[in-house]
């Protein structure tokens, strides 16, 4: 998907390349480091249950409402809400996307970071005979570092930029159609290791049994930010894909697809890291850091650990890369299209300026630690807050327009592909997204945020 600008539309060649991209841009870190650490800080197998709901009731029909608007209106974002309704307020959506694109990347390309130099530890050895307890002083020292977890946010940004900047995606795509099967395998081996473990049945119960006294509306706030986050659903990433989806793709079966395949990643990744967790002893509410300690502990204790540890990292590196660059493009699209500077402008500019607020990210787990925002350190907030309030925000607004403004008979023309196709349960998807969907999530913003109370 090399060009953005309108004209000349370059659109997915195939079907698995349209089932790629997206995915690539959903399965990423939020598959294997948030989802660990957020359901492990909110119940374990309670998060669980409500995070498959929200992936049900907001996650599927706000997938397909962004496909089918990009596909509608052929445009990115903030242009397809321009397209599709002249000089009416929706185009809202587009720039909240922005800040959304912006917020994310931030603090996404620090972890992103920490990746990298996990590849670099891993193939110098630096895994042996440890255990988990020297793992997190290894990586509390590493990331309240100044200098390295900089440099590799630095190179991070600088990869995504490029790949957006000579507009070679497709070439990434290609290559991620070889490895994502192969983390999607390496996961899976990882998964029968860790079920086995002395103990690790007692980590399976945590993940899978739930507790219902542990829901709590915050609880509930945060399934449906994780499910939002994990899908790439509410900033308008997939409507630029969607724009670049062919006429006789079938949508819906493309986003219960996607659903499936970002959903499955995350619960493998649970299967890993909670077995592991109860089996070395590890605090389930370690928080951003759980990965990078649970992971490297399993290796480290497995025959060819070390050969595993540069495969996984290398492989989430990669799933990193092509979830950011579906998140730059967001606003390099912007940038290009309606401040009408060039791509290449735009892509330097924006990345540049994400890279100088991701800095904060970095620092606020070093020096800038005491540096605290409504309680939160700067990367705790930029988490929080996007996963939390903006993609779910930008989500109901996307589900109202499609529900209400977009018209039933547009909605109907996308998803048979203009009458080709028979749509099952029209009616259905039209309830979801007219009322389901929007009312589930005014009202986890309300109660969550404590505004009503029955
Ligand atoms: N879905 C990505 C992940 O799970 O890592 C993160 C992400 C990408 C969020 C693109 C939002 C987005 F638009």
């Amino acid at each position: 998907m090399a060009n953005v600008s309108g004209s000349g539309r370059d659109g997915f060649g195939s079907r698995f390349g349209v089932i790629a991209a997206i995915a690539g841009s959903a399965v990423g870190l939020g598959n294997i480091w948030r989802f660990p650490y957020v359901a492990g800080e909110n119940g374990g197998g309670a998060f669980l249950l409500l995070y498959v709901g929200c992936v049900l009731a907001i996650g599927i029909p706000v997938m397909m409402s962004e496909l089918i608007i990009g596909r509608r209106a052929q445009s990115y974002a903030f242009g397809s809400f321009k397209k599709l309704a002249p000089g009416k307020p929706w185009t809202i959506i587009g720039a909240l996307g922005i800040v959304s694109a912006f917020v994310i990347l931030a603090f996404y390309s620090t972890v992103a970071g920490w990746t990298l130099e996990y590849i670099v530890q891993s193939l110098t050895g630096a895994f042996h005979g440890k255990t988990s307890a020297e793992f997190k002083t290894t990586f509390e020292g590493f990331i309240s570092g100044s200098w390295w977890p900089l440099i590799w946010q630095m190179v991070f940004m600088f990869l995504t930029a490029i790949i957006v900047y000579m507009g070679v995606q497709k070439g990434i795509e290609k290559w991620s159609k070889i490895l994502m099967p192969m983390l999607l395998v390496l996961i899976i081996v990882l998964a029968v290791r860790s079920l086995t473990l002395p103990g690790g049945m007692e980590g399976l119960k945590f993940f899978i049994y739930p507790d219902f006294s542990k829901i709590t509306w915050d609880v509930v706030l945060k399934a449906m930010g994780q499910a939002a986050f994990s899908l790439s659903i509410g900033m308008g990433a997939l409507i630029t894909y969607g724009s670049y989806i062919p006429k006789n793709n079938k949508l819906s079966s493309t986003a219960f697809q996607i659903t499936i395949a970002d959903t499955g990643m995350a619960i493998l990744a649970g299967l890993i890291v909670f077995p592991a967790i109860f089996s070395y002893h590890i605090n389930p509410t370690e928080g951003p850091g759980l990965a990078f300690i649970v992971f490297p502990t399993i290796f480290s204790q497995m025959p060819g650990g070390d050969i595993f540890a540069v495969f996984f990292f290398f492989l989430l590196a990669i799933a990193s890369l092509t979830s950011t660059i579906s998140v730059l493009e967001v606003v390099v699209a912007f940038a290009s299209e309606e401040l009408k500077i060039t791509r290449k402008k735009a892509t330097i500019i924006g990345s540049l300026a994400i890279t100088f607020v991701g800095v904060f990210c970095t620092l606020s787990f070093g020096v800038m630690s005491d540096v605290k925002i409504f309680g939160k350190t700067i990367f705790d907030l930029f988490d929080y807050s996007s996963a939390n309030i903006l993609l779910p925000l930008g989500a109901l607004l996307i589900v109202l327009f499609t529900g209400w403004f977009l018209g039933k008979k547009n909605v109907r023309d996308e998803l048979s592909n203009g009458s080709l196709l028979k749509v099952r349960l029209f009616g259905a998807f039209l309830f979801i997204v007219r009322f389901i969907a929007p009312v589930v999530i005014v009202f986890v913003f309300l109660k969550s945020l404590g505004i009503i109370n029955f």
